[in-house]
């Protein structure tokens, strides 16, 4: 029976992981579910962000499905020592599972395009995936420090790093339009240097038939509203991907529709891309989408299933041609878009 570990979090996490759940079972019933804790919530309970049992069930599982973690700006948990504070439990999940790969993909959904805070002819056109470095840069480098009046922190990548995230991306982009941009700032940064060079290399030993381009990533997040239409497939490091996936996000309506899949040599780890909404948790009005759509990616990336995560997506698009959330413009609750995707299912 395949396993998956299941961490709510915090936040409206619980309120979107109930949702997810929901449709999981309905499509797998099989799936054997396995509840841990994650962030601020695994902090109070045990003094951990990222208690032991919750490794212990990670690293022993098939895949993860996670809601969210973090609290509001003035929460006490960002007042803790670093590695104590709800988002550190996030990067030690994604550090222990290994996963180097986040992938981020933006459709705007046919007759959804009215959804975009884009132009529908604009919009209608959209479908990149972003392939997110997730375990180097700034975020894991150990060169960082606050040192009195100065602080500093360092975003270094070692050739291997770039490879295989970049191996990822070219393999993802000869399943779809065979195009490749590959994002960084190559102008200033010497890290950039590197990282353009050994994609570069990787396309012409091993990926001819890809058609690679180097952007900025200033210039990126300027097309990306302008013309985003024009990218297949974007790769590029851990800040940098950060960034503009919270942008390209909201192409197709709202942050709360965008799932991700975080994929290395283990166990995936799937999560939507948003944080713990603390405006509006609790109120039973977070858009589960996100991670619906991410049950949906964990169906085809680690449990084999592709028909099933197939249902999934169609039923999501029914469904949100008639029930929205308030962050799409519409009334419904969670639940009400849980019950209706089940309900197309
Ligand atoms: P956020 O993504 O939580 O919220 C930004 C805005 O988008 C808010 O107005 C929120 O209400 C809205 N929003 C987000 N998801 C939504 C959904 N599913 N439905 C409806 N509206 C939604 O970003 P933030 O406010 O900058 O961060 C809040 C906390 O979340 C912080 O502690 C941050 O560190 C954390 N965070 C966690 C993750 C994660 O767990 N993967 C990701 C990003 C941020
Ligand atoms: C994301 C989040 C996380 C990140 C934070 C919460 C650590 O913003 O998943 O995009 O920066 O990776
Ligand atoms: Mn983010």
């Amino acid at each position: 029976m395949p396993k998956v570990v299941v961490l709510p979090g915090d936040g409206i996490g619980p309120e979107i992981c109930k949702s997810a759940v929901q449709v999981l079972q309905a499509v797998a019933p099989d799936v054997e579910l396995d509840y841990q804790l994650l962030g601020g919530g695994a902090y109070d309970q045990t003094g951990s962000p990222f208690p032991d049992a919750t490794r212990e069930a990670v690293m022993n599982c098939d895949a993860v499905l996670l809601g969210t973690v973090g609290g509001a700006q003035n929460s006490p948990w960002n007042s803790l020592p670093r590695p104590l504070r709800p988002e550190s439990g996030l990067l030690q999940l994604r550090q222990a599972l290994g996963v180097y790969a986040n992938l981020r993909p933006v459709k705007v959904m046919p007759g959804l395009e009215s959804l975009s805070p884009l132009r529908e002819d604009l919009a209608r056109q959209v479908d990149v995936l972003i392939v997110r470095e997730l375990l180097g840069g700034a975020y894991f480098d150990p060169r960082r420090a606050i040192e009195g009046e100065s602080a500093y922190n360092t975003i270094g990548y070692s050739k291997s790093e770039v490879d295989r995230v970049a191996r990822v991306a070219f393999d993802a982009a000869r399943a779809r339009k065979k195009e490749v941009t590959s994002v960084d700032k190559a102008n200033v940064l010497e890290v950039s240097e590197l990282w353009r060079g050994v994609v570069q290399n990787l396309r012409d030993s091993e990926y001819p038939d890809i058609l690679l381009e180097h952007e900025y990533v200033d210039s990126v997040a300027m097309l990306l509203v302008k013309t985003p239409g024009r990218y297949d497939v974007i790769v590029t490091e851990n800040l940098f991907g950060d960034i503009l996936s919270d942008l390209a996000a909201v192409i197709p309506g709202s942050l709360g529709v965008m799932p991700s899949a975080s994929l290395g040599d283990g166990p995936g780890l799937y999560e939507p891309i948003h944080g713990s909404a603390p405006d509006i948790a609790g109120n039973g009005i977070a858009n589960p989408t996100g991670t619906i759509l991410s049950v949906a990616m964990l169906l085809r990336y680690s449990l084999g299933r592709g028909e099933e995560a197939g249902l999934i997506e169609a039923a999501v698009q029914a469904a949100l041609e008639k029930v929205r959330t308030p962050d799409l413009g519409g009334q419904a609750t969670t639940q009400e878009l849980g019950q209706a995707v089940l309900a197309g299912l």
